[in-house]
């Protein structure tokens, strides 16, 4: 407790002194990358007044951008994009040399996607890594926000020392982010902390400089050491996985007990040591993080000689999970599925984003498809992104033309207009009245009075 009044009333200090400086020594950022962690972060640190430049490799993008028109689907981002784009504190180029030279801080926001073993792939930081080095025309802090291998800070070390100028000088620095799909911004512009990793004093004063305004909104600032932040990410998913993989199990144990997981898991959430969030349970975890961010770091505690059992199944659990679905939905249809028609409402793997990475909604298509089932879908964003894996499944226009003609209808994604949708529309549309709720949002008294047979997740 006292050492953090104490690191808060230094960094307190240190954001006054930072705050001293006059505008025009404020450092320029270009942030390398615009998905949406390099969306949102450059266009939260415009907004928190730095002069950014976003820039991409892809001039689709960055056309796209510089026509007012946001490439991915999250909440709130279009506004705070035009906002600071009229305010000339952000703007958008595919010149990703020209960005890096006029810039004194440079983050990097590219993909590390999982490759063909579970390893993440590094091919895309090496490179930017390597055109670092290669324009450093000046003293530059160099920090990756893209989720890294535990390790990863040295090697963007060695490379730009390889290419760059003799004598040339600069920093790296980790700063993992934490952003939420659909919910981004907000966790962009009130983050619970904000996570460093230095080598040095100078990328130290620097990164407070960058985070002031957050520090001065008493926004806990964790200054460790490059690897210690390169960790901070990975525990952190890793642990919030694992805690939908548990409370997943307990729902499946409710399943045969009985007793009840919401209750269960608001009783346990109440626990101050374990709080409430994250202990809603689903169809299994997806998207482009928890899944490859597990298997990264079982790969990276195996590669240095060590069995993390715990951390090791967590993939195993949430692929049962997944299966689980499938079982309850062949359970509810007596055991076949040849020739049903199923309606499944929801693909992305979860509200408020377009995102299908690793959704629980493939595993689903895939093994009813497998079975001899007829799926007709929908979602309010997911269905250009799922078209183009499954292109043979039926895509639907609303929830109530996904239910024409279905045997069971199975809502795999918590979006509103699902919790809102007209239930007696939905079962006036079926051939029988069969609901799968995965995320136990649907209104169980009207589901009773228009008799339907449904089934949740690990409650009656
Ligand atoms: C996750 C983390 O929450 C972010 O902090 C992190 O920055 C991000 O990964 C990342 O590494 O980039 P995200 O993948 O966008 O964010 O989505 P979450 O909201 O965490 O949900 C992940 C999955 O868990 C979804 O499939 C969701 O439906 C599921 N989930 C979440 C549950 O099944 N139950 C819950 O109680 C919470």
């Amino acid at each position: 407790m006292l050492k953090k009044q104490t690191l808060i009333l230094l960094l307190s200090l240190a954001c006054y002194a930072a705050n001293a400086q006059p505008e025009n020594s404020k450092p320029i950022l270009a942030v390398v990358g615009t998905g949406y962690v390099g969306l949102v972060t450059g266009t939260g640190l415009a907004h928190v007044g730095h002069h950014v430049i976003c820039s991409d490799i892809d001039k689709d993008k960055i056309d796209k951008l510089n026509h007012s028109i946001i490439p991915i689907y999250e909440p709130g981002l279009a506004p705070l994009v035009q906002e600071n784009v009229d305010a000339q504190r952000l703007s958008f180029t595919d010149n990703v040399a020209q960005a890096i030279e006029q810039a004194d801080v440079i983050f990097i926001a590219v993909g590390t996607p999982m490759d063909d073993d579970g390893r993440a792939d590094m091919k895309y930081i090496n490179a930017v890594a390597q055109t670092i080095g290669q324009h450093l025309n000046k003293h530059k802090v160099i920090i990756t926000k893209s989720t890294v291998p535990i390790g990863t800070g040295k090697n963007i070390y060695n490379i730009i020392s390889q290419h760059a100028p003799e004598g040339a000088t600069f920093d790296v620095v980790s700063n993992p982010e934490f952003l939420r799909e659909g919910v981004a911004v907000k966790d962009f512009l009130h983050p619970d902390r904000i996570v460093v990793g230095v080598s040095s004093e100078r990328a130290r004063n620097i990164m407070q400089t960058i985070y002031l305004p957050f520090t001065q909104q008493n926004i806990p600032l964790v200054i460790t050491n490059i690897e210690t932040a390169e960790s901070i990410k990975y525990a952190s998913n890793t642990f919030l996985a694992m805690k939908i993989a548990y409370i997943n199990e307990i729902a499946r144990l409710c399943d045969k007990t009985g007793a009840d997981v919401s209750t269960i898991a608001r009783a346990v959430g109440l626990d101050s040591r374990i709080s409430p969030q994250f202990l809603r349970p689903g169809p299994g975890f997806g998207g482009s993080c928890f899944p490859k961010d597990v298997a990264a770091l079982s790969h990276i505690s195996k590669d240095i000689g060590l069995d993390l059992h715990l951390i090791n199944t967590i993939l195993i659990s949430n692929q049962k999970q997944k299966d689980y679905i499938v079982d309850q939905i062949e359970h509810a249809l007596n055991g076949s599925l040849s020739g049903k028609t199923i309606a499944l409402l929801g693909l992305a793997f979860k509200a408020n984003t377009d995102d299908i990475r690793e959704t629980s909604a493939l595993t689903i298509i895939k093994k009813l498809t497998e079975k001899g089932a007829h799926i007709r879908a929908y979602d309010p964003q997911a269905m250009a992104n799922m078209q183009a894996l499954f292109p043979d499944i039926t895509y639907c226009n609303d929830p109530y033309e996904a239910a024409t003609g279905a045997d069971l209808v199975v809502v795999v994604t918590e979006w509103d207009e699902f919790k809102q949708m007209s239930l007696e529309e939905v079962g006036s549309r079926m051939n029988q009245r069969i609901l799968v709720d995965t995320r136990n949002i649907i209104d169980t008294t009207k589901l009773t009075q228009l008799n339907f047979k449904y089934i949740l997740l690990g409650k009656k």
